[in-house]
């Protein structure tokens, strides 16, 4: 079954928005499979945004990712990956569909609520980087 990583950025923490996006993905039929209030550290930031290196928010991103806690989650469910996309809208909150995570929260393109997993691949290296194989939780969900 297709896996995500989704995380809340420290802007969503500061604003209590944990919960209601936790809701979201519960009631759109999503299985949690693991998750943790952490903080990130700069090796991680740079790693985790490894392939924004050479861009000039690259600083920016890392100062941003690391200036608070996250609130980091897997998710599992069929087409996971782009329907958590959907639900989390543009990148940019300002052309964001209101209905979405960003378009109902985000103001900023920094400051933009939420991350989440743009491929199979980046799903399973951003799984992999956050969270250790036991702190994924295998467990039957019924529908
Ligand atoms: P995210 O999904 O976490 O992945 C990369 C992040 O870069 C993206 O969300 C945005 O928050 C951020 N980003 C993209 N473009 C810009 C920009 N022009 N200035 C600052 N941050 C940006």
């Amino acid at each position: 079954m297709e896996r995500t990583f989704l995380m809340v950025k420290p802007d969503g923490v500061q604003r209590n928005l944990i919960g209601n996006i936790v809701q979201r993905f519960e009631a759109k039929g999503f299985k949690l499979v693991g998750a943790k209030l952490m903080s990130v550290s700069q090796e991680l930031a740079e790693k985790h945004y490894g392939e924004h290196k050479d861009k000039p928010f690259f600083g920016e991103l890392v100062d941003f990712i690391t200036s608070g806690p996250v609130f980091a989650m897997v998710w599992e469910g069929e087409n996971v990956i782009a329907t958590a996309r959907n639900m989390m809208g543009k990148t940019n909150p300002q052309e964001a569909l209101p209905g979405t995570i960003r378009g109902d929260f985000g103001l900023t393109v920094g400051k933009n609520v939420i991350h989440g997993s743009d491929s199979k691949e980046s799903a399973e290296r951003e799984i992999n980087l956050f969270f250790a194989p036991d702190e994924l939780i295998s467990y039957e969900k019924q529908d």
